[in-house]
């Protein structure tokens, strides 16, 4: 035997217990994992491999000298999600809460340099009492450390957030600056202020399941991008993510076997749309019918239902899906919808993901609590996105593309590859029966008749194919066909851009 590597193994064996037994079992008891189980989960099968096991915290106030747990509250390491690299951080709440001490940011901050400079994801698995109260200002100096590699990461590799525990305070703001976040339903809270915080300033009486539950992030805030009943479902899904994006902004974009023929015709997309103007369909069901094996992977499901956005792959290769959704508010744009849609077609084109846009918009939503909430500049920015971004952009339009609403969703003039409509497209300024009453208000005409004029006129694709708006105006059946056959072409797109720090996208 080797004295020396039985003192290392036997400290292997503390780490691996992190606060204890006791402090495990008070874990399990919650239905939370702990940090080391969670990360056996995310990565494949024995794959993960720990880095800074012993690092222990160099606090002396407190009496903390006598307790110097190894690992100090945070698991760090990489392994293979699906047989690709990733990194990840798994915060121990059986370690003084998971808090994060000068130490524990030291042990994240380095597992972010390593995984930037190897170009693989971050997964951060959330679960802490916060800012290490002990250390005072080593502590808020060790979150801002991660913050700006998170805002230096941001578009270098992709940044995932699972929070499955407490998430309170300065802590909130590493997941808020990744790209996806992720909770756990009843057992996963996120709040800037605690629920007495909230009383004894506003007076309010809240829960902290409704002031910062997944339910509240995911259908109010938008904070987070989805929730899941319980941790397996969460890690699974985070590990099904990952399997959609590229490990890199210099990656290539991820290609899977297809066995979904790309020839397939889909008739059902042929009657889909109603033949009233003022009937609903399910965009998602399009959506479907289209990519390969029906499979969608949404992002924000809960959120700002009218519209769509998520992940899916179309001859094996990820595509960006956004989607008007006539059946929740007529598909019309408000602020929620395109904030929600500008931020991930940003997230797209920073990865090189091919951004797939269906089209059945009426306009923007109308009212005092959209423009004061400032629609405009929120609408602004789901515009400013399309606009910037130069990866392959395809949009097909299926019903309705009015107004400025038409202009935003990744329109020719916004530099969109492949536009085609189905010949059921209205392309106009409005519908037939609004822009009628405007027309001829206070005239006396047929306003029937002028209605059906103006349809004929305009609303269907011809006006915007005569000028070349519209590339072609498909078989809905073909549309599968079509936009495998133009993805292809498109593969290989590169768009040069004028030297600049940065723009200034509406805020
Ligand atoms: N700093 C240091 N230790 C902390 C801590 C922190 N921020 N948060 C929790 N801990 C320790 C607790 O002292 C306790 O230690 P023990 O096991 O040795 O007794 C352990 O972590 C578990 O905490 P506990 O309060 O028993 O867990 P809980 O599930 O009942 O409550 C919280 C969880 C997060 C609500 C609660 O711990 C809390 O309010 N923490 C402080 C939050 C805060 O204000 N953070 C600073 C601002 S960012």
């Amino acid at each position: 035997s080797n004295p020396k590597w039985e003192r290392v193994e036997a400290a292997k064996r503390e780490a691996a217990l992190g606060g204890g037994e006791a402090r495990i079992a008070k874990q399990h008891k919650q239905g939370k994992l702990t940090a080391r189980e969670r990360l056996q989960l995310l990565f494949d099968p024995g794959s993960f491999k720990e880095a800074g096991a012993l690092v222990q915290h160099r606090c002396n106030d407190f009496d903390m000298d006598r307790q110097q747990p190894f690992g100090d509250g945070v698991v760090t390491g990489s392994g293979k999600v699906f047989g690709r690299p990733a990194f990840a951080f798994s915060q121990d709440f059986t370690v003084f809460g998971g808090s994060l001490s000068e130490s524990h940011a030291l042990k994240i901050c380095r597992l972010m340099d390593r995984a930037v400079a190897a170009g693989a994801p971050v997964v951060g698995l959330n679960d802490s009492g916060g800012a290490r109260i002990q250390e005072g200002v080593m502590s808020l100096a060790g979150y801002a450390e991660v913050f700006q590699r998170n805002v230096d990461a941001s578009g270098v590799v992709p940044q995932l957030s699972l929070v499955m525990g407490p998430c309170a305070g300065g802590a909130v703001y590493s997941p808020a600056l990744t790209d996806f976040t992720f909770m756990v339903r009843h057992s996963s809270y996120m709040f800037l202020t605690g629920p007495e915080v909230v009383r004894s300033v506003t007076r309010e009486e809240v829960t902290q399941e409704q002031l910062g539950g997944a339910g509240t992030h995911t259908t109010k805030s938008g904070v987070a991008h989805g929730a899941f009943d319980n941790e397996l479902d969460a890690l699974a899904g985070v590990r099904e993510l990952l399997s959609f994006l590229p490990l890199s902004n210099r990656d290539k974009l991820p290609q899977i076997p297809c066995t979904d023929p790309t020839d397939r015709q889909c008739p059902y997309l042929d009657y889909v749309v109603p033949g009233s103007e003022l009937e609903a369909y399910d965009m998602l069901g399009v959506v479907q019918q289209v990519v390969d094996d029906g499979q969608v992977l949404e992002i924000m499901r809960e959120y700002a239902r009218n519209m769509i956005v998520g992940f899916a792959r179309l001859e094996g290769r990820t595509v960006g899906i956004v989607a008007n959704q006539p059946a929740v508010l007529a598909g019309c744009l408000d602020i929620d919808a395109s904030v929600k849609a500008a931020r991930f077609v940003r997230f797209c084109d920073a990865f090189n993901i091919p951004l797939l846009t269906f089209v059945d918009v009426p306009g923007f939503l109308p009212g005092t609590a959209q423009e004061y909430g400032g629609i405009i500049r929120h609408g602004a920015k789901l515009l400013y996105a399309y606009a910037e971004a130069t990866v392959p952009k395809l949009t097909v339009i299926t019903r309705k593309a009015f107004g400025g609403a038409y202009d935003v969703m990744s329109s020719k003039h916004l530099r969109g590859d492949v536009n085609l409509s189905w010949p059921t497209g209205q392309i106009a300024v409005m519908g037939a029966k609004g822009a009628v009453e405007i027309l001829f208000r206070g005239k006396d005409t047929d306003m029937k008749q002028q209605e059906q004029e103006y349809e004929l006129k305009f609303s269907n694709p011809f006006q915007a194919a005569k000028v070349g708006f519209i590339d072609d105006v498909i078989l809905p059946r073909t549309t599968r066909q079509r936009l495998c056959q133009e993805l292809e072409v498109l593969a290989d797109k590169k768009v040069w851009r004028p030297q600049r720090k940065h723009g200034n996208i509406p805020l």
